[in-house]
């Protein structure tokens, strides 16, 4: 197949790196500077252009890894151009797109998710918080790129965020009105599936490592490491996720008429009786779920992601290697705020025992330089959790640019 990657992170990095490992002719835009010879240079955002080529190069396949197009209705217009496209269209795209219409959608369909105000004024905020007894969480309704989510414990807190959303606008548009709910406490999970309109697939589960300081401190990033699939997970919690949380999803979308053909990612915290509770739906693959779990694929997943763009998922199940996978993602110091660019990275090219996707780097010359706060993720196998985190740790430690930054406690719950 010829196949278009749309997005510009390690996330699409490591979607391209095994469809090439499959065997197919595979192009990604905007460009990555860790696949320069598949590398195409069209801003993300130029849609007729990334149309014109997919059509020029007779693309069979596009996959969109991130949510600013598929917000934006990249799919709708692609599949007017006759493209055979994997994400959801605008309409089910909503499902990343608005806090809110995600947690009125779990209340119709009886998914268990936190109990929640939604709030467009501070008089409102007010009230809400002292509802929950101000320990809450406060989320910009609208996409922020992993960082609109803010756990309070205080009301104080709870209280200058939700000014910061809705007064100073942090996040334009996206905090225009926000989502306050009960604090959920537990384990954090990433359940993905793909979804073919009426069918799924469950992906290997995956927990993502969120905040950008050790120990689960300080805010919240797009994550900064993963582990596929953690040792506490057990079948019985995979069962229970599977029919309260995935069936019941689809079934929801069926029964309000919305056609959902992609990924649906739903981030779960498990309570203390080891029930999923859904805290929110992605759109599309998890970064650094996805790198996470393309290193344990042992089939054409391409094949799969197509057959789900054409409504025609089959009963086959998708074979996963049963080694563990850890990824660390390595960032420029201060993000999620603000961080410097341009350092050279040196020590990437020789590692072998890991893959190196790229993200937040690009070509200067001879040299790659970084160019992002999430600058690339370091994903490594092994018979272990243990095994496959020494690994990613043994890389990560090749590797240095001016400013790197990176948990160093990745796999270790
Ligand atoms: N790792 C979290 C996300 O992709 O949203």
């Amino acid at each position: 197949m010829d196949i278009l990657v749309v997005g510009a992170g390690a996330r699409e990095h490591s979607l391209a790196w095994q469809f090439i490992h499959s065997g197919h002719t595979v192009w990604i835009v905007p460009e990555n500077a860790g696949l320069p010879l598949h590398s195409v240079d069209i801003n993300i955002n130029d849609i007729e252009q990334i149309i014109s080529f997919a059509q020029t190069k007779k693309i069979d396949l596009v996959v969109v890894g991130s949510e600013e197009p598929l917000l934006l209705g990249i799919v709708d217009v692609m599949k007017k151009a006759g493209l055979c496209v994997f994400g959801p269209n605008k309409e089910a795209a909503q499902i990343e797109g608005s806090k809110a219409w995600a947690k009125a959608f779990c209340h119709r369909h009886d998914i268990k998710t936190a109990p929640f105000i939604v709030c467009t004024t501070m008089k409102e905020a007010r009230d809400a918080i002292d509802y929950f007894d101000c320990s809450v969480v406060i989320k910009a309704d609208g996409v922020a790129r992993g960082k609109g989510v803010f756990v309070c414990d205080n009301k104080d807190d709870a209280l200058h965020q939700a000014f910061l959303m809705l007064e100073k606008k942090q996040f334009g548009q996206a905090s225009m009105r926000i989502v306050i709910e009960k604090r959920i406490f537990g384990k954090e999970l990433s359940a993905l599936m793909i979804v073919d309109g009426e069918r799924y697939q469950m992906l290997p589960l995956v927990e993502d490592y969120k905040t950008i300081e050790e120990q689960d401190n300080g805010k919240n990033t797009g994550g900064m490491g993963a582990v596929s699939t953690p040792q506490w997970v057990n079948q019985s919690m995979s069962t229970a996720i599977e029919t309260t949380i995935l069936s019941r999803t689809i079934e929801g979308l069926v029964k309000d008429g919305i056609h959902y053909q992609g990924i649906i990612y739903a981030g779960l915290m498990l309570d203390k009786d080891n029930q999923p509770w859904l805290l929110e739906y992605n759109c599309r693959f998890g970064d650094p779920e996805c790198q996470t779990m393309m290193v344990r694929c042992q089939d054409d997943l391409a094949q799969w992601l197509q057959t789900a763009a054409q409504g025609a998922l089959c009963q086959k199940m998708i074979r996963w290697s049963d080694e563990m996978a850890v990824s660390i993602v390595l960032a420029s110091k201060g993000y999620p705020d603000d961080y410097e660019s341009g350092y050279v990275i040196s020590g990437f090219e020789q590692i072998d025992s890991a893959c190196v996707f790229h993200a937040g780097t690009k070509r200067q010359g001879d040299c790659i330089v970084t160019a992002g706060g999430r600058v690339m993720t370091i994903t490594a196998l092994g018979k272990t959790t243990e095994e496959a985190k020494k690994h990613a740790y043994d890389a990560v430690e090749m590797i240095d640019f001016n400013d790197v930054y990176y948990r160093n406690d990745i796999a270790t719950r």
